[in-house]
């Protein structure tokens, strides 16, 4: 199913657990999530010591109050489920299901998301409130989607997790120490195990320079994460079947490979907490534009939740500006077009105590809708009625930009060449950026994904090649795709092994017909040069001297010494399509320029058949095209033809003046 609700969702956390002293609170609440037009609440996430007091006791008819109260506006509850923080008394009674540290010290309790993934206690208290919650609730009128415990993230080193990382390395490598041996490369300083027990997690004061036990260990961490979260909605599956489930993530946080989640989730859903400025905003879109992707396509294009974000400020960066009426909501309708069904919250009131209390939320401590958030608030929830239109709609794209969270790793793991700056994220975005200036809608995919929808596949820095992925590259291109790779790509296997007879490794150097010889590393500030369509470029960072082994060059290196006659951004054909090879890190110019000239070729078409002025970015979903204007200042579109406004019902066209993080809805 592609849709649950035919509105857009608009909320987000509510945590009435925390005004059960002042319940009076409640029926304000309601009064003025009316009034804001908001059609949802998240309940629950913290309120673990409210629903079991003491171990075994369970108190629910203050959430039977809650719920009744939000059916009987009409609200769809997000209900959560607890495990993101715990009751001091299971803390005290059973300290393993707290998180121990790499020095091997316990934490005391306190905070959140300080649990054991791998305790059994943990793993059976968290099912048995999980049964009892749907127990409770199964059938409610309320009772929409479940939000299960809160932003996983973490690792933990105790004994248990130790020792289920030896079962599942013992699974890993066929139980053969030889194996893995061989593939963590251990003669090298002579770490060759020769039990299971020798091997712990990577610690600061333990084995930390050996990359393949890290990415072993990422690898557990988000087996172990997601285990633990199969067995959270194992009991919600059983009792409340057709009951959706989410569990909100964290914008690209590396702890976790979220794309090992996305089958066990029937919504994607995140948490989006940009830099915005009161000014120029075209970066953090960009860079949020191109997170709302990974998400969209991490259920192959499927609708997500934008399940986080601020209505006013954040209290948890260095300086939390206020920000202009117009910016959130902007960010707001920027998360709809690029695929979310809902436009939630943290949070709904502001707590009164405590460590969030100053982080912006709908309702103030003055507790009334007269303030500026809330008016933003309710003039959004205006816009969002009016876009039933877009909801559970699809975006077509024809191309896509690999964003791998192994690779993620591997490039953060790995020592030499240019370890100041590796920048994986940000060089993946500005090839992104270069679809997104041209109102190019994309995927953003990972490497083991099938690339055949695409004409045009860019996998920037692909260091890591995980098993397969080089086989589906020549296939794909074979068949007539269009792949871009850059420097450093095809270097090492999954365990981050070197390939060997030259890179690009795994049989890539015939696919490409190059061979990177050597990789020359930049300090700031230098750079090498490349012509490239008639124009010069800055080559910085990260640059392969390079052969020709059948590529046809496109531009060489205008730098002498052993960059002589080292061709700099190749094409070669190979079966029916064309493997493109770019050697160096380049400026963003020359990303536009080049990825421009392929999306010609290719006949890309533009979400918005209209150019669009800088800053300005356009994405279309199902017949609605949404144009959005985060330069800072005022821009004008020339329309093509006349539109219908969605929001203000009225007719559209010719030059269209975009105010200051203005944004039209074009039927
Ligand atoms: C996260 C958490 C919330 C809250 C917000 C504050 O996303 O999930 O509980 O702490 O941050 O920005
Ligand atoms: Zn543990």
């Amino acid at each position: 199913m592609d849709k649950y609700y035919d509105h857009i969702i608009h909320g987000g956390d509510y945590n009435p657990d925390q005004w059960i002293d002042t319940k009076e609170v409640w029926d304000e609440d309601l009064r003025l999530m009316d009034l804001a037009k908001i059609n949802s609440a998240t309940v629950g996430i913290f309120a673990w010591s409210l629903l079991e007091p003491e171990e075994g006791v369970f108190n629910f008819p203050w959430l039977n109050e809650v719920m009744d109260k939000l059916a009987s506006h009409g609200k769809k509850v997000v209900l959560a489920t607890p495990s993101g923080a715990r009751p001091p008394w299971m803390a005290q009674k059973y300290p393993e299901v707290l998180r121990v540290e790499e020095s091997g010290a316990r934490n005391e309790y306190g905070v959140r998301h300080n649990h054991c993934p791998t305790s059994p206690v943990y793993r059976e208290k968290t099912a048995r409130i999980n049964r009892r919650l749907a127990e409770r609730y199964k059938g409610h009128p309320a009772l929409f989607m479940w939000h299960v415990s809160n932003e996983y993230s973490g690792e933990c080193h105790c004994e248990l997790c130790q020792k289920a990382f030896r079962a599942w390395l013992k699974k890993e490598y066929h139980n053969s120490l030889d194996e893995l041996n061989f593939k963590w490369w251990n003669g090298f300083w002579s770490h060759r195990f020769t039990d299971w027990d020798e091997i712990s997690s990577p610690k600061y004061r333990g084995e930390n320079h050996v990359p393949a036990l890290k990415l072993a260990w990422r690898r557990f961490v988000t087996e172990q994460h997601l285990s633990f979260y199969r067995n959270e909605i194992e009991p919600l599956r059983e009792l409340t079947p057709d009951v959706p489930v989410t569990t909100n993530m964290m914008r690209l946080y590396k702890g976790i490979n979220y794309h090992k989640f996305a089958p066990y989730v029937d919504v994607v859903s995140w948490d989006n907490y940009p830099d915005w400025t009161n000014g120029d905003n075209a970066d953090p879109a960009a860079e949020t534009a191109f997170v709302h992707d990974v998400f969209r396509s991490m259920k192959d294009g499927k609708p997500f939740y934008l399940m986080e974000s601020t209505p006013s400020i954040v209290n948890h960066k260095p300086v939390n500006r206020l920000l202009k009426s117009g910016v959130q909501e902007l960010a707001a309708i920027q998360a709809v077009a690029h695929g979310a069904d809902s436009v939630q919250y943290f949070q709904w009131r502001k707590s009164r105590g405590g460590h969030e209390k100053f982080h912006g939320a709908a309702v103030d401590h003055v507790g009334n809708e007269n303030t500026r958030v809330f008016r933003d608030v309710s003039r959004l929830g205006g816009v969002l009625e009016r876009l039933d239109a877009v909801v559970g709609a699809r975006t077509e794209a024809h191309a896509a930009i690999v964003y791998d969270w192994e690779n993620a790793w591997a490039t953060e793991f790995f020592c030499g060449y240019h370890n100041a700056r590796r920048d994986y994220d940000k060089i993946c975005q500005s090839w992104y950026r270069a679809f997104l200036r041209r109102g190019i809608p994309v995927d953003v995919i990972p490497a083991d994904r099938d690339f055949s929808k695409y004409g045009l596949v860019a996998a920037p820095f692909l260091y890591l090649l995980g098993d397969g992925v080089a086989d589906r590259i020549k296939e794909y291109v074979k068949n007539g795709g269009r792949f871009i790779a850059t420097y450093l790509t095809g270097i090492v296997d999954r365990d981050d092994l070197c390939f060997r007879g030259g890179f690009p490794g795994a049989g890539l150097r015939e696919v490409f017909g190059v061979w990177a010889e050597e990789t020359d590393s930049l300090g700031e500030g230098e750079y090498n040069t490349v012509s490239f369509g008639g124009k010069t470029y800055r080559a910085e960072n990260t640059c392969d001297v390079l052969h020709a082994e059948g590529a046809r060059i496109l531009s060489a290196y205008e730098t002498a010494s052993f960059y002589a006659g080292s061709p700099a951004v190749t094409v070669n054909g190979y079966g029916k399509g064309y493997a493109y090879y770019a050697a160096f890190r380049p400026e963003q110019a020359f990303i536009d320029d080049f990825c421009g000239g392929l999306i010609d070729e290719l006949g890309l078409v533009p979400d918005a058949p209209f150019p669009l002025p800088d800053g300005v970015f356009a994405r279309k979903r199902g017949d609605v095209l949404f144009v959005m204007n985060f330069s800072g200042g005022e821009r004008t579109v020339a329309l093509d033809r006349e539109y219908r406004d969605v929001v203000s019902g009225e007719s559209c066209g010719g030059g269209t003046v975009l105010p200051e993080n203005g944004y039209l809805i074009l039927a």
